[in-house]
């Protein structure tokens, strides 16, 4: 399993948006973590496709596209054409998942899915072979900063379980709370894919990332 780090870039200066993805992917973060929120499945609102597409010269690496927006089956070849190279929605945000899922394969796009940390691993059971990737939030999507919730690592372990036992070796991603100190707990759970906002920006976000890598490099 390959472990990487996702710089979030909600908790970037979004006044020097370009540079500061510039700056963490020099500093080897394979992935940059977009949060895209519409006001509506979440209380605010960030940015749109077009910000994406203003980014997207500034990093050759993986463009995670997070969307917290209702029916983001509306957007999706927005952010296709801007440059996203993932894209996850929200299973309690499409009222028909399996169809917004086959549209983001359709434009050559991995998908990704996600779930709240209250939504039941249930809700992925008959899409779980369709995704490259499943986003489980570890706090509630909406803002940065927030504390890691306590019953998540029972999640990631039975999600990990569940998709040993399919013979699936899909990314688990975890979102929210994420810091340098439950870094390889998290992972020793089963998540590989590791989003961090606040824990990378806030500071030196070229150290911080290398410290991410430090810690998840030595796990595979
Ligand atoms: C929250 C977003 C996260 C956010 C995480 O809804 O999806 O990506 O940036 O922030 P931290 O890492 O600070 O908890
Ligand atoms: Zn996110």
């Amino acid at each position: 399993m390959k472990y990487v780090i996702a710089p979030s870039v909600l908790s970037a200066d979004f006044a020097k948006l370009g540079e500061e993805v510039r700056t963490v992917s020099e500093a080897g973060a394979p992935y940059i973590h977009l949060d895209i929120m519409d006001g509506v499945f979440v209380p605010p609102i960030t940015f749109g496709s077009d910000v994406v597409k203003a980014i997207r010269p500034y990093s050759d690496k993986v463009f995670d596209v997070h969307l917290m927006v209702e029916e983001p089956g509306r957007l999706i070849e927005g952010f296709a054409e801007a440059g996203a190279d993932i894209l996850t929605v929200h299973a309690e945000g499409c009222r028909h998942l399996d169809r917004v899922l086959q549209q983001i394969r359709g434009l050559g796009k991995r998908c990704g899915v996600a779930i709240n940390p209250a939504t039941p691993l249930s809700a992925l059971e008959w899409v779980m072979d369709q995704v490259d990737m499943i986003l489980l939030m570890t706090v509630n999507p909406g803002y940065g900063g927030q504390k890691f919730i306590p019953y998540m690592p029972q999640k990631i372990r039975a999600l990990r379980e569940r998709l040993n036992s399919l013979g699936l070796e899909t990314d688990i991603q975890v979102d929210g709370g994420i810091h340098l100190g439950n870094a390889a707990d998290v992972a020793a759970c089963g998540a590989n894919i590791l989003v961090a906002g606040s824990a990378v920006f806030r500071g030196d976000s070229a150290a911080n990332v290398r410290a991410f890598r430090g810690i998840l490099e030595k796990l595979g």
